[in-house]
């Protein structure tokens, strides 16, 4: 059956899915994991070699599981990460991720720079230590024999594609997440890189989310079993894309994905940056579109931290916690483990359980994590709400959305219904939907299955007071409050 194909490059692991041709179901999907290496604290890395491995196996499965043709493909990726490739394409060291903490020093220059007002006005965001501006400084100040062979700088899913199509590109979205694009204009900023000293042609062209990038180079194709000369849609930065793939495009719309990362995504009518920079203003996957986004940096991470300290499976653990009442007995979780992105930007708090009695036990540690996610998800909401993001429901996507428990307590927390995406492939599918429009199988990414969604959980109104107050025990909690 003609198919379009989404490969998406997480954090945990890397997913590929055939779509079919309405775009409506998935006829194939693999997925390999990926390991998270932390050299030091604050530190997160992966070898961008492990994804290309990865990107193959999973497309290799996918093609050996189905009969027609595949006609596009679309790429979806951890946002932020670093490739720092030399003169001849060569990785230079492993990528820092999203999540990795070290550039504070960099974060600052790039503040002293640019200037802080005119950054949030280019950028849509302030100098965050997760971005890859100050990663490619802080190559400059600690490897700078690295540096010096530096001739291209690419994000997580644009490395797998210069090795699928042999073409340097990236998309509107996740160009956002370097601090280098001039977001309202969808081009890269020539005052930030000239302030910065960092060469233009160490950068991709960027594209827009639904456009071809390049085709499959015939060798890869081989190995891979699929025609050589497939069109490489751009795609998207892996929470645009999943938005695109839960039909959150228009304004009024919400999502929120439960990851690795946990994520409140708000599309907007025109590129708004918060004045206060607690919130990211970004473009979306598609052309002329904008959102604004709340990032927890470690929420379904929290949970699988958790199950590795405890020694216990997640699902498990979750089926402990829905035996515990709302408000984990007073017991809270604060998801600083990789430091904090929304909302108080703070690359040096860390995690804590707090309120434990020797009553307690694993079953209310592990609500607890599931609400202190749900609570700093809270928080994010709280300042779009004021940005003027309406109340209503929110789309869920992401392993954590696959939870009744999780996403009840999600619904009570945040005080909306949540809704589950008909197809919770997550990223990939938002990817494989882009291909579909770049590679003219349709006008656009909508579908019967980006339009659709099943009640998941609906507030308790009884419920909500003990999260107010439990909430508000969170919030005291961080440290500058
Ligand atoms: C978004 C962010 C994360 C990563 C995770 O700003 O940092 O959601 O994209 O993959």
């Amino acid at each position: 059956m003609e198919h379009f194909l989404g490969l998406d490059i997480g954090t945990s692991g890397v997913r590929a899915v055939a779509v079919d041709a309405a775009g409506e179901r998935v006829l194939a999907a693999a997925t390999v994991p990926l390991a998270l290496r932390v050299p030091r604290p604050g530190w997160t890395e992966q070898d961008p070699e492990d994804w290309w491995t990865a990107s193959r196996a999973v497309l290799r499965r996918v093609a050996a599981e189905l009969d027609g043709p595949a006609r596009g493909l679309g790429l979806s990726g951890q946002m932020h990460g670093s490739v720092f490739l030399d003169a001849a394409d060569r990785v230079i060291r492993p990528a820092l991720l999203w999540n990795d903490q070290r550039t504070a020093a960099q974060s600052a220059e790039i503040a002293a720079a640019v200037g802080g007002e005119r950054l949030m006005a280019i950028a849509g965001n302030p100098p965050l230590t997760g971005f890859q501006a100050p990663k490619i400084l802080w190559l400059r100040d600690e490897e700078p024999e690295a540096y010096g062979r530096l001739r291209t700088v690419l994000l997580p899913k644009d490395y797998v594609r210069l090795r699928l199509t042999g073409e340097r590109a990236t998309d509107a979205s996740d160009a956002s997440g370097t601090l280098l694009l001039d977001v309202g204009a969808r081009r890269w900023s020539a005052v930030i890189l000239d302030a910065l000293a960092i060469d233009p042609d160490w950068l991709p062209r960027v594209y827009e989310g639904p456009e071809p990038t390049g085709a499959l180079r015939a060798e890869v194709a081989a190995e891979l079993g699929l025609p050589a000369g497939l069109p490489v849609a751009a795609g998207g930065g892996d929470n645009a894309a999943a938005a695109v793939g839960a039909g959150v495009i228009d304004p009024a719309t919400l999502l929120v994905s439960l990851g690795t990362s946990g994520v409140s995504f708000a599309p907007t009518a025109g590129f708004l940056p918060d004045p206060t920079g607690r919130v990211h203003a970004f473009a979306h996957a598609l052309p002329d579109r904008y959102h604004l986004m709340a990032v927890t940096l470690a929420a379904g991470g929290s949970l699988s931290w958790w199950s590795e300290v405890v020694g216990e499976t997640v699902g498990r653990l979750v089926e402990e916690a829905a035996a515990v009442a709302p408000g984990a007995e007073g017991t809270t979780f604060l998801p600083y483990l990789t430091g904090d992105r929304t909302p108080h930007m703070d690359h040096e708090v860390s995690g804590a359980f707090v309120g434990l009695t020797a009553r307690h036990g694993r079953a209310e540690m592990t609500r607890a994590v599931l609400e202190g996610v749900a609570f700093s998800l809270r928080d994010g909401l709280a300042i779009m709400a004021g940005l003027g993001v309406p109340d209503g429901p929110a789309r869920a996507v992401g392993g954590g959305a696959r939870s009744a428990v999780w996403t009840r307590i999600l619904a009570d927390v945040l005080g909306r219904p949540i809704v589950r995406a008909t197809v919770d492939e997550g990223p990939a599918f938002g990817a494989a939907l882009l291909a579909r429009v770049a590679a003219g199988g349709a006008a656009d990414t909508v579908t019967a299955a980006t339009a659709g969604g099943a009640p998941a959980a609906d507030p308790d109104p009884a419920v909500g007071p003990v999260y107010d107050e439990a909430f508000a025990r969170y919030t005291a909690l961080y440290p500058g409050s």
